[in-house]
């Protein structure tokens, strides 16, 4: 029941008709950007803007994406910004956030790659901790894993998405599906552009997702074709400069999406999402755009 899903041959009796279904998240949870900032490469988005982030342009970016949420009607939590942590922004990596199967609100801990990035989970175990998540940690202490940016909800389904190659390790997806009670379909990243899952695909409806294809291996790609009847796909200019994969779907009824990527928009349209564009310019310096800004809580 709780089994990871690595190649076709593995979904053999698997339909995601029969999985079961999982409700929409009731709320997003963000951090204010008051100590963001870009001080050392971890992925190749982030080459040549060390020390180059506008912080007010980034604050009112921010601010917009947020605004964003509310008015696609999920209520913002906060937590608190902590000084020296400038990645901390991105508070989709530092946890995974889900409900299992007897609706219990569970925080699974990520295990980050950087050690700068290790100082950001912590804040986030306290706050979960003090909302009333049952937190639970990986038993492997050694073992990477990104959390949201490599873990994903299939929409409204008690499906797990996993991705692993370049930040989150494979094993640990054996976990994710025992420990959310809930099988994983683990998908492999082959281009350290894309280096986590929620860069390269984006599920739009239960139907549809959208994937950079070439962020894949050949049977990953298999997988995905397998399980959702549409795959639309982001060209690479839209992909690498719009982050348009990392768009954020709220209810598989609004897209909030980085402007200007007008072959995803059209996409995303066609699947009869309401389009809300956002400027996330100075985040995509960081590698990040609208979905790694916030944590879907259920
Ligand atoms: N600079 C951050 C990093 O490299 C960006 C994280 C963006 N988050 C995401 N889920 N893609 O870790």
């Amino acid at each position: 029941m709780s089994r990871v899903y690595r190649s076709v041959a593995d979904l053999k009796g698997f339909s995601i008709k029969n999985c079961p279904s999982m409700p929409d998240p009731a709320g997003v949870m963000m951090c204010p950007p008051d100590f963001y900032d870009v001080k050392e490469v971890h992925n190749p988005f982030m080459v040549g803007h060390v020390g180059a982030i506008n912080k007010t342009i980034a604050r009112r970016q921010w601010d917009e994406v947020k605004a964003a949420f509310e008015e696609a009607g999920k209520p913002i939590s906060l937590i608190d910004p902590v000084p020296g942590l400038e990645d901390m922004v991105f508070c989709a990596n530092q946890t995974f956030i889900g409900l299992n199967p007897r609706m219990e609100r569970l925080c699974l801990l990520g295990q980050m790659r950087h050690s700068s990035r290790r100082r950001e989970v912590p804040a986030f175990e306290a706050w979960f901790r003090e909302q009333g998540y049952r937190i639970v940690r990986l038993k492997d202490p050694a073992a990477c894993f990104e959390g949201a940016g490599d873990a994903v909800w299939h929409p409204k389904k008690r499906l797990i998405w996993g991705g692993c190659g370049f930040r989150s390790e494979p094993q640990v997806f054996e976990e994710v599906a025992r420990v959310f009670e809930t099988p994983v379909v683990l998908l492999k990243l082959v281009n350290e552009r894309f280096y986590h899952l929620d860069t390269c695909f984006c599920p739009l409806t239960p139907e549809a997702v959208l994937i950079y294809p070439s962020a894949f291996d050949g049977e990953s790609l298999e997988l995905i074709l397998k399980i959702f009847p549409v795959v639309l796909t982001a060209g690479e200019n839209e992909a690498i400069r719009s982050m348009a994969c990392n768009s954020a779907i709220v209810d598989s009824s609004v897209a909030i999406a980085q402007r200007g990527a007008v072959g995803v928009a059209a996409h995303m349209q066609a699947m009869g999402l309401k389009l809300v564009e956002v400027d996330t310019s100075e985040f995509i310096k960081s590698g990040g755009s609208v979905y790694c800004l916030k944590m879907f809580l259920y």
